[in-house]
């Protein structure tokens, strides 16, 4: 039988799949990465603002709305969450998605330099 898992498995790497199954992340309002990505991407500011401008989510929960945040090329964002079981389990995904974001934009910056040589 597959594992469920309240994400796109594909998405999440096998040794932190135990942060994001309903077993381990019992958060009451888990959303999608796709929902809260596009919810993000509608607010983003230009290109030119996203080293200064910061993303607010208060009640972060377990981080989905950062992840989003990220995923939609927010650069700096603050979470609040009461709940340290609720933070821990964020801190270890956004720290997922920070990586690939990191190493997103690096990937692209070394293509458009060498689209430019
Ligand atoms: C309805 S959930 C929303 C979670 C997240 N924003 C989401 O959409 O998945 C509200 C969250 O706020 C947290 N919370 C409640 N009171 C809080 C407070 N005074 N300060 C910080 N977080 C709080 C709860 O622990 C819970 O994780």
């Amino acid at each position: 039988m597959s594992r469920r898992t309240l994400f796109a498995v594909e998405e999440i790497p096998e040794h932190l799949l135990q942060y994001f199954e309903p077993a381990r992340n019992k958060h009451c309002t888990i959303k999608p990465l796709a929902l809260t990505e596009y919810l993000a991407r509608l607010i983003r500011p230009p290109e030119a603002y996203l080293d200064e401008a910061v993303i607010l989510v208060p009640f972060c929960g377990t981080g989905s709305e950062i992840i989003g945040a990220i995923k939609a090329g927010w650069r700096r964002w603050l979470g609040i969450e009461i709940d340290e079981q609720y933070a821990e389990i964020a801190r270890v995904r956004i720290t997922y998605w920070q990586k690939q974001a990191e190493a997103d934009r690096e990937k692209r910056a070394q293509l458009e330099m060498e689209l430019q040589t």
